[in-house]
């Protein structure tokens, strides 16, 4: 815990809504990413990306040996955060190459519903061609995508201001959220990925208001504020999620006893309803961490032509193969990842997805 000292601080929330009942279960850490260990409990992937990014994963050695992934020391705080890149140093060939070099890492461990995920981050990938996400992948051995269910934290892709959190199913899981519920605006309510594509997605404003404070929610002005904190639950009733300042936490997260429902300020998103059986359509969740680069969703053509012709590169894989410098700030930099959950069994251990990870 990096922060405490700062989150000791932290005043009562200001901007309210109304408590749920206090019935949350009780939460307990079951496990932390963070410090010299933050990338002790991931596995890379690095294969082909699933999503047909202009990206080449690569293995965790090769990441750490070119600084991909590395230490970032706090002398404020005597500790480490974690550094997640995509290499900003080489042209890419795009007619040979599968694209620049980046990094997808997924966690070791799956963990079941009635699920805290809390992402303390200082710095998200923002610019031309990038498709960052942070995000919890179902991982059941035998059953494909999208049938055990995605529920996605962060994701954007170019130069959004705004958080995308969406969540993709089989057929058969619809949302109906009260809007007065959550920050948010929802753009599409049937998860279903394998009909509508999308799932169902809400997009949050720009600017949250997260306790007494307006936070970014994305892009450039999320990282001029030094990010925030995340917070993503996962009951058999639905999928909520927070984002709160640093140093601005309910107590409770604070001192990692987590109460959601004792929590005043209001979602960014929530997903729920009787339309969608949250423990059926969603099962052992396996959390990643990737910067991918065009492919489905980033470098869809249209997209780039309504709003990265700018850039003077006339696709978006033209633009990733030719501009390395544009890739210095494209990285996360957390201070921690915990994991909490209120379910007696244990994580489980994460194997390979006959078909891992299609998403968007
Ligand atoms: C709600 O839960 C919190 C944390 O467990 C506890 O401190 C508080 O007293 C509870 N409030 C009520 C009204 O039960
Ligand atoms: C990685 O970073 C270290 C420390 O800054 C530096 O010495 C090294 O040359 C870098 N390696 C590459 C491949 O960029
Ligand atoms: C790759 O692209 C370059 C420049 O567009 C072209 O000159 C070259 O012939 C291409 N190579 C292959 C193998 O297609
Ligand atoms: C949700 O699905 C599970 C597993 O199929 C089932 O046991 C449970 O009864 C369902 N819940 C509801 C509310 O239908
Ligand atoms: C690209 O984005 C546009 C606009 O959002 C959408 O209508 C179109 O279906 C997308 N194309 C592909 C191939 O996904």
């Amino acid at each position: 815990m990096l922060f405490t000292a700062l989150a000791l601080l932290a005043l009562a929330a200001g901007i309210t809504a109304a408590p749920a009942s206090n019935t949350s279960a009780v939460y307990r850490k079951v496990e932390e990413y963070s410090g010299s260990n933050f990338f002790d409990g991931f596995d890379a992937f690095n294969l082909p990306d699933p999503t047909n990014g202009f990206v080449q994963y690569v293995d965790i050695d090769t990441a750490a040996s070119s600084n991909l992934t590395a230490f970032i020391f706090q002398e404020a705080v005597d500790a480490s955060n974690a550094f997640v890149g995509v290499d900003y140093q080489q042209r890419v060939i795009s007619n040979t190459s599968a694209g620049r070099n980046s990094v997808r890492m997924m966690s070791k461990n799956t963990f079941g519903v009635g699920l805290l995920t809390v992402v303390d981050v200082l710095h998200a990938p923002t610019g031309p061609g990038v498709w960052p996400a942070v995000w919890l992948l179902g991982n059941v051995t035998g059953v494909d995508w999208p049938n055990s269910g995605e529920m996605d934290i962060m994701e954007w892709v170019n130069d959004r201001t705004y958080n995308a959190m969406t969540l993709h199913t089989a057929p058969g899981c619809s949302v109906d959220s009260t809007p007065e519920d959550y920050q948010g605006q929802m753009l599409t309510s049937d998860c279903n990925a394998q009909t509508g594509e999308q799932g169902c997605s809400i997009s949050a404003p720009a600017t949250a208001e997260c306790g007494d404070q307006h936070l970014a929610t994305a892009g450039p002005a999320f990282n001029a504020q030094g990010g925030g904190v995340y917070v993503q639950e996962w009951t058999a009733s639905g999928v909520t999620t927070w984002l709160f300042a640093r140093d601005r936490l309910p107590q409770d997260l604070a001192d990692e006893k987590p109460n959601p429902s004792s929590w005043t300020t209001k979602p960014l998103a929530k997903f729920s309803g009787s339309g969608c059986n949250f423990t059926r359509d969603f099962q052992q969740q396996q959390l990643i961490i990737n910067i991918c680069l065009c492919g489905d969703w980033a470098g869809n053509q249209t997209l780039w032509d309504q709003t990265m012709r700018r850039t003077g590169s006339p696709t978006c894989v033209d633009y990733v193969a030719q501009h390395p410098e544009s890739f210095k700030d494209a990285y996360f930099e957390f201070a921690s990842i915990k994991m909490y959950s209120s379910n007696p069994s244990p994580p489980g251990t994460a194997g390979i997805n006959k078909r891992d990870g299609v998403r968007r």
